[in-house]
């Protein structure tokens, strides 16, 4: 059992978090409860939650399509709606029960109720242990970009029962991986190699709660995005363009895919401007080769992918500003990059003929 101090809450990590929440209810004083799930982690995870916090047996359940295109202003107004027409006030508390997706709009619409009301994480995929569900991001995709509309608030709590990811499909668990591997790969060369060279299945709980340590010491120095926070947006630039363009197609991809290619073709800028040897470049492709199966870019139009980079709330004053690699395990914040070196990315990865097409 591990527990990392964020800013003013606890993540607690291994098999006795579910107890812990249940202590956590117990010693509360909220009017009322209301727990927000889909439909999978509703089937699969509540009763287990149910288990061991039976006080919550009486909350409220919003259940909710799962899938990215449901973290959307629509879905959000319904809640607010329920909440409203329940009588919710200001004491009331929303756990949330499920991946990146749950957490991110359960984060979003507590944190905007009636000014903000309590909420807790109860992450249930890789995804959103090892990263989504901590350091207070929450939000909606808006006008087909992603996590346009949100609010940094830290939840109350986390809770890690790394036991939930037994029913998380396998195609689920590689998309979480994506997140831990840059981890490494900006803040943890020993890390980023003992995942390259050990099965990462057989030591679930540490490497979760190790991406979690890195998250949260980045996290800590930079809640609110300024500065060395940005560390994390690493492979998401490009990543969230082309996640934003998939959505709703036939080709959807996991932001874990998209962050998977947005990764390589971000090393591949950063091998551009001299921060990443080539042989560095050709570690992080191989060892990605080796863990992940390939993912395609079927998006053809480079110009799609260069407006929506345009458009990211990274940039400044016209600028796309990314996060490069410095090195293996390091990085640079709001390094300036060119639309010819992204578009040399982009050639990058669709030549890499098995992997890419
Ligand atoms: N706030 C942040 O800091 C942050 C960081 C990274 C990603 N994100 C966001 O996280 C989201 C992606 O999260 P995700 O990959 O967890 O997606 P998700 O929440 O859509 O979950 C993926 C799928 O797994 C299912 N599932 C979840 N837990 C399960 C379980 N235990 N058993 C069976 N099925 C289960 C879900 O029902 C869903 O179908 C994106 O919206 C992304 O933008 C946020």
């Amino acid at each position: 059992m591990t527990s990392i101090k964020s800013i003013g809450y606890n993540v607690e990590i291994g098999k006795n978090s579910l107890k812990q929440l249940s202590k956590f209810i117990s010693k509360s004083n909220y009017s009322a409860f209301y727990i927000m799930a889909d439909e999978n982690t509703n089937e699969y995870c509540m009763p287990i939650l149910l288990k061991h916090a039976p006080q919550l047996a009486n909350a409220n359940v919003f259940e909710i399509e799962s899938g990215e295109s449901n973290k959307v202003l629509e879905v959000a107004s319904n809640i607010w709606q329920t909440l409203l027409e329940s009588n919710a006030d200001k004491n009331a508390l929303l756990i949330n029960l499920g991946g990146g997706m749950i957490s991110d709009l359960g984060g979003f619409i507590a944190s905007v109720y009636k000014r903000g009301i309590d909420f807790i994480n109860v992450p249930t995929s890789l995804l959103a242990m090892a990263d989504a569900s901590v350091g207070g991001k929450n939000g909606i995709d808006f006008g087909g970009i992603k996590n346009s509309i949100g609010t940094i608030t830290q939840p109350k709590a986390v809770f890690v029962y790394t036991e939930f990811i037994e029913t998380l499909p396998k195609q689920q668990v590689y998309n979480g991986m994506a997140e831990v591997y840059k981890m490494g790969l900006i803040a943890d060369k020993k890390y980023w190699q003992l995942l390259s060279l050990t099965d990462f299945t057989d030591n679930m709980e540490q490497v979760i709660a190790h991406s979690i340590y890195l998250k949260n010491q980045i996290v800590k120095l930079d809640p609110f995005d300024k500065k060395q926070r940005k560390a994390l947006n690493f492979g998401h630039s490009i990543g969230h363009a082309i996640e934003a363009l998939s959505l709703g197609s036939k080709d959807e991809l996991l932001h874990g895919e998209a962050i998977i290619i947005g990764m390589i073709m971000e090393a591949h800028i950063s091998y551009q401007k001299k921060l990443l040897t080539k042989s560095q470049l050709d570690e992080i492709l191989n060892t990605f080769f080796d863990i992940f199966e390939p993912v395609q870019l079927k998006i053809k139009n480079n110009n799609d992918i260069l407006s929506l980079i345009k458009n990211d709330k990274k940039n400044a004053k016209g600028k796309s500003l990314f996060t490069l690699l410095h090195g293996i395990g390091k990085c640079r914040v709001d390094a300036e990059v060119t639309e010819k070196e992204i578009v040399n990315a982009i050639n990058y990865y669709t030549k890499l003929k098995a992997w890419a097409s």
